[in-house]
């Protein structure tokens, strides 16, 4: 049963209105439509507990009809959408910019309460998604196509850059804005038709904003919403033979089903997926800084990210005085409701992300990991929702389960080390590869630890920095591909050779 959330009248009146209106459908060929199978699921608030939205559950019928709708607009060539100039196409992107900024509002309050984090991060995001779209705006005017010097006489050889064709976006619930922004901004800058498949967890901020992907006035079929489960929506579009491509982000697991999955029609693929970034703080580090750093990389968004700084090395002759420092942050950060002014950590997104990252901290107390800070729920904690204290294990071996693997919540493991060749070797002792973060004042060992670390990200003197200019992505098994900047185009695009004879 759907219900009022305790905040209710702290919400902006088109959140109300948008809420009450169940349940969200799904955008198929330009139409808001329940699922064929006629299902809903129920979306609960992490920081309550309480069931306050309905949402229509996506399966394969559904993946099909959105296909075939995608494919009816790329196929076209005389379709409006693949007819448009890169001009318009800027144009589009813009009003869709435009409108977000107008509803930055009610897009932070859905944030917060499908995810659980604070007002102001939400804030923070649907800016930077904002942001995302005005940069990618920016290329459709400049893809461009070359001329080949080939030594063949009368002939001329010349590139086009050409839309991949139909995406099918697969989204996860830590950012439930920026990722889909990351994908949907230089897929659509490319000329490409996408179908989103938002994370269960996170499916509301995703309807708002397709609803202002139509009200920007972009044709029906460009972008479709399929909201609905990983193992019956997801599966089922990146198994499908009609999409040209799957962008996806979230666990390393997923990761490698949907590359078998997509293995039947030889899709392309990016896959953003786990991490496990070592954070190394150098004994002649600003360490107020680097203990702010520290604690930002792992206790933002709850620790639910991608690129949380979850292993944090620091040189032996600070390590106390950090640890001690970092104990004192940990216990200082409010915790509470996101929609709760002041507060600095929201819960966990889900009691199933709750019982996972609370395993783990059992998990380390048996393997003998001295817990330092947190490691429960914070004693002022309300009921009912999925709360942890920023958590922080130190003398943590590097054998150890909270080493090794990702927790995707505030927790962080600590370890001391001596020398910049044996914290290189033991920070890129992990299957992953995603980022990393270096704190020193010694230029010479920065850029010789920033070549040395295997991630596609390196940090020095700042940590978690993002930028639609500056590409994104994995080394190892934190995947492939990269996100953002003109790099993201090579993801949406196809390079065609074409040859004529003089
Ligand atoms: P997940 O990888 O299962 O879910 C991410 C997305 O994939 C969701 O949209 C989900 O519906 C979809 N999905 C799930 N199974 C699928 C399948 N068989 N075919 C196609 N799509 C599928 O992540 P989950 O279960 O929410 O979280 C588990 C762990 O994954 C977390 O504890 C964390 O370690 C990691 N994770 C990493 C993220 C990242 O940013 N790299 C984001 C989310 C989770
Ligand atoms: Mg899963």
């Amino acid at each position: 049963m759907v219900c009022a959330l305790p905040y209710d009248e702290r919400l902006h009146p088109d959140t109300r209105a948008f809420l009450h209106n169940q349940p969200k459908r799904l955008l198929i060929a330009g139409g808001w439509v329940a699922a064929a199978a006629g299902r809903t699921f129920d979306k609960d608030d992490p920081a309550t507990g309480i069931t306050f939205a309905s949402v229509c559950e996506g399966d394969a019928e559904d993946v099909n009809r959105a296909v075939a709708a995608a494919r009816a607009v790329f196929d076209n060539a005389h379709h409006p959408w693949r007819r448009m100039t890169p001009h318009d196409r800027e144009r589009l992107m813009h009003r869709l910019a435009d409108l977000i900024e107008a509803n930055r509002e009610m897009l932070a309050q859905l944030i917060t309460l499908e995810n659980g984090k604070p007002l102001t991060a939400s804030e923070g995001e649907v800016a930077a998604s904002a942001r995302m779209f005005r940069y990618y705006a920016g290329w459709p005017t400049k893809i461009e196509g070359d001329v080949k010097p080939v030594s063949i006489p009368d002939r001329l050889n010349y590139t086009l850059r050409e839309p991949v064709g139909v995406v099918g976006a697969i989204i996860p619930w830590n950012f439930p804005l920026s990722m889909i922004a990351w994908k949907l901004a230089p897929a659509l800058a490319a000329g490409n038709c996408v179908i989103l498949k938002p994370a269960e967890q996170t499916p509301l901020t995703a309807v708002r904003l397709c609803e202002l992907v139509q009200a920007a006035g972009f044709p029906d079929g460009v972008v479709q919403l399929i909201n609905g489960f990983g193992e019956t929506a997801g599966a089922a579009l990146t198994a499908h033979p009609g999409v040209d491509k799957i962008a996806f982000t979230g666990s390393t697991e997923v990761g490698k089903i949907i590359m078998r999955a997509a293995a039947g029609n030889l899709k392309r693929l990016s896959l953003e997926l786990g991490g496990k970034s070592p954070h190394i703080i150098f004994d002649d580090a600003d360490l107020s800084k680097a203990v702010i750093g520290a604690a930002y990389g792992i206790f933002s968004n709850a620790g639910q990210s991608c690129n949380a700084g979850s292993r944090l090395f620091v040189q032996r002759r600070v390590y106390d005085e950090v640890m001690a420092r970092l104990a004192e942050r940990a216990a200082a950060i409010k915790v509470g409701p996101g929609m709760t002014p002041g507060i600095e950590m929201g819960p966990l997104v889900s009691r199933e992300q709750f019982d996972r990252v609370q395993s783990y901290v059992a998990a380390g107390l048996e393997q003998g990991a001295r817990l330092r800070a947190g490691g429960a729920r914070p004693p002022n904690a309300p009921e009912g929702g999925y709360f942890l204290a920023p958590t922080l294990f130190e003398d943590v071996h590097d054998d150890m389960i909270l080493m090794r693997e990702e927790i995707f919540g505030p927790v962080l493991a600590a370890t001391p080390f001596d020398s910049i060749e044996e914290v290189a070797a033991r920070a890129n002792h992990t299957p992953y590869g995603l980022a990393a973060g270096v704190w020193t004042r010694d230029v010479s060992r920065a850029h010789k630890l920033a070549a040395l670390l295997r991630a596609g990200t390196v940090w020095v003197n700042c940590y978690s920095q993002f930028d639609p200019a500056s590409p994104f992505g994995g080394y190892k098994q934190s995947g492939f591909g990269r996100e953002m900047g003109h790099e993201a185009l090579e993801l949406y695009t196809n390079v065609k050779s074409v040859w004529v004879g003089l």
